[in-house]
């Protein structure tokens, strides 16, 4: 992270990361307006030009006017970005009636200057904004096609259902959720991924990410040793650090994580969390071989393993292994899948196929959250399952990626020759490019030019984190191509090499 003081104005300074996925936009944005929360940048005060920003933070213009605009439209800040703008003398009304009291109007006893607790988890920035929809930018990860879904269908399985919705429904749910779209999912986890479960241990969540956290409050006390893939994904980690958990980084090879590797580190780990179908980022599935070593480690340390299955929907090649779940007979491993890439991400159901012996402690946990998830969507979904419309999208889908993954590896050898190039992949909706040994670019000196002219393209130096001993971290670039069409992606393809040649 560069913290950058801006001149001129001695009390903002800005403090970039451009390593996170929140837009550079964004960071602008938040920054200014806490200072202006704050009170360091007072009423009045004028802000420097976008012009002299952009040119202090190395960025481009167009990245600074639109955080501009925001503060603009949200009035903290007025005037005409280009022609001067300053802090707004009147602030929003939201922050007029809590913030806009004088010290002599406030109840509080606390002395001027000194903040109320915040926890250290929260003021150590362990928690981690995800992307907003700003950040739905050409070639990030994880980000479905959106053209092909059948809307039409939704919505009129959406009317039918909720034109005359069966009372009880109205008042309260299950709390593991609709309990016949936990059917449903529970046949087509045994039928298309080899899972052994039933119904009932089913817990319908907020996306994938709402599993994680719930299984980390479920298993970590605070300090406990817990492996997680190296490289990996950012949103684990974050949620596990939020539980306590001491991060134990463990490296991925062609096989999936080293077992070896992780007993040496931490042998008594209270958790395992993977991605064994397609790993993220690096997308190698886990051998069979290494399952059962994960699974005897498991065994021998009294572990749990977290398997999350983000995509496993979208393989197109090589030999299709069933979940690791399906292979565990002593009931350790907690599965977690998501709607959000079968689907699409504002969906935010996921799901949680907990171990029979974790089941009520689970309940207990999930009743101090909420009453049960929200119930809106889950007949939709249900119904969308027993048409047959789920299994039919999924096959339309896997066919659209697998070509148009195809059609980024040519992409790639038009026009990115002596830069970076990619081969396939058998499965999920990213590959990740290697860069070319001539090219005198890091991963990262290429994903923030990418970034600059609007596209997100994460560098795969940055999933690497903590003590990576001796391990060279390797460079590349993760590219999404399911939801770009074949046009698109020849389009995006030849602005990003335009923005680094
Ligand atoms: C590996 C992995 N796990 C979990 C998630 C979270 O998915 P959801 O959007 O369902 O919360 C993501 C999202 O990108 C992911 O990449």
């Amino acid at each position: 992270m560069m913290t950058t003081r801006i001149a001129n104005t001695p009390l903002l300074s800005l403090a970039l990361d451009r390593s996170t996925m929140v837009p550079l936009q964004m960071q602008i944005y938040d920054q200014i307006r806490d200072a202006i929360l704050s009170g360091r940048l007072a009423p009045g005060t004028g802000l420097p030009a976008t012009r002299t920003l952009a040119t202090e933070l190395g960025l481009s213009r167009n990245t600074i006017l639109g955080a501009f605009d925001r503060l603009l439209a949200e009035g903290y800040v007025e005037g005409k970005p280009g022609s001067g703008t300053h802090v707004s003398n009147i602030l929003p009304d939201d922050l007029l009636s809590t913030r806009g009291r004088t010290a002599s109007q406030s109840r509080s006893s606390a002395p001027a200057g000194k903040t109320s607790q915040l926890s250290k988890m929260l003021t150590k920035g362990h928690y981690r904004r995800r992307h907003s929809a700003a950040g739905a930018r050409a070639f990030r990860p994880g980000l479905p096609d959106l053209d092909n879904f059948p809307f039409q269908l939704w919505g009129r399985i959406n009317a039918r259902f909720w034109q005359h919705p069966p009372r009880l429904l109205l008042h309260s749910g299950d709390l593991g959720g609709y309990l016949p779209l936990r059917q449903s999912i529970a046949a087509y986890l045994g039928a298309v991924r080899g899972l052994r479960c039933s119904a009932d241990q089913i817990m319908i969540t907020s996306g994938a990410q709402q599993a994680l956290d719930l299984i980390a409050r479920a298993i970590i006390d605070p300090g406990d040793d817990v492996w997680v893939e190296n490289p990996g994904y950012a949103g684990m980690r974050a949620t596990l650090i939020a539980a306590g958990a001491t991060i134990r980084h463990v490296p991925v090879d062609q096989n999936g994580i080293s077992v070896n590797a992780g007993r040496k580190l931490a042998p008594d780990a209270v958790l395992a969390a993977v991605t064994p179908s397609h790993q993220f980022p690096l997308g190698v599935t886990m051998s069979l071989a290494r399952r059962l070593e994960l699974l005897d480690w498991a065994d021998d340390a009294n572990a749990w393993i977290l398997e999350d299955d983000y995509d496993s929907e979208f393989r197109y090649g090589g030999k299709p292994l069933s979940a690791l779940q399906g292979l565990d007979d002593a009931g350790r491993v907690i599965y977690v899948g998501t709607f959000s890439k079968v689907l699409f991400p504002s969906l935010r159901l996921g799901y949680v196929v907990v171990p029979e012996k974790l089941l009520a402690p689970f309940m207990d946990l999930r009743a101090s959250i909420d009453d049960h998830p929200a119930l809106a969507l889950q007949p939709v979904l249900h119904q969308f399952f027993e048409d047959g419309h789920f299994a039919s999208h999924i096959r339309k889908q896997r066919k659209l990626y697998a070509q148009r993954q195809d059609q980024l590896i040519q992409a790639l050898d038009k026009s990115a020759q002596g830069l970076f190039s990619a081969t396939s992949h058998d499965a999920g909706m990213h590959l990740v490019a290697k860069i070319d040994p001539d090219c005198t670019l890091s991963d990262q000196d290429i994903s923030r030019r990418a970034s600059d002219i609007g596209l997100s393209v994460p560098a795969l130096s940055t999933y690497f984190a903590g003590d990576f001993k001796g391990r060279r971290i390797k460079q590349g670039l993760i590219l999404g191509y399911a939801g770009l069409t074949e046009k698109e992606i020849n389009k995006e393809v030849k602005r990003l090499v335009e923005a680094i040649v």
